[in-house]
């Protein structure tokens, strides 16, 4: 959670003023900070989770074991559900934490947040198959 706070200091959110934070922990003890961006076409804007999930992604991280996401003081910040759906393609399993509206640590695993889960294939194409020449 610590983590997440220093993580939501990059935070890009001036259309919302709603900072979020994220600290994705994979199996060999790499901390991955995501924060949310936003975009003058509000859309366009990703959540502090899935910035977190994708950068881990990117740089060929696997085994994600927890993730842990803060706003501000004050305020919840329990994954959405689109970021529950991407949280979920990679680790089921994960724990989550997050800080409600009172400040205190709420914990439970994707799969608890996110029941009947949408899945189309376990093994994507083209990532976890060995690819021969
Ligand atoms: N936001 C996140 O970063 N994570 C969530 O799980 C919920 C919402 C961001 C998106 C937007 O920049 C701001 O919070 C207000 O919705």
């Amino acid at each position: 959670m610590r983590e997440a706070e220093r993580a939501r200091r990059q935070a890009y959110a001036p259309y919302s003023d709603f900072p979020v934070g994220a600290a994705l922990l994979t199996g060999d003890g790499t901390v991955v900070h995501g924060c949310n961006v936003e975009n003058a076409s509000y859309g366009l804007t990703v959540c502090a989770e899935r910035n977190a999930v994708f950068q881990a992604v990117a740089r060929g991280l696997e085994n994600f074991v927890a993730i842990a996401v803060t706003a501000r003081e004050g305020k919840g910040a329990p994954p959405c559900g689109s970021c529950r759906q991407v949280l979920h393609e990679f680790a089921p399993g994960m724990r989550v934490f997050w800080r409600d509206g009172r400040g205190r640590l709420a914990e439970e695993t994707v799969d608890g947040l996110l029941p009947y889960a949408f899945v189309l294939k376990k093994e994507p194409k083209g990532k976890k198959k060995k690819v021969s020449a």
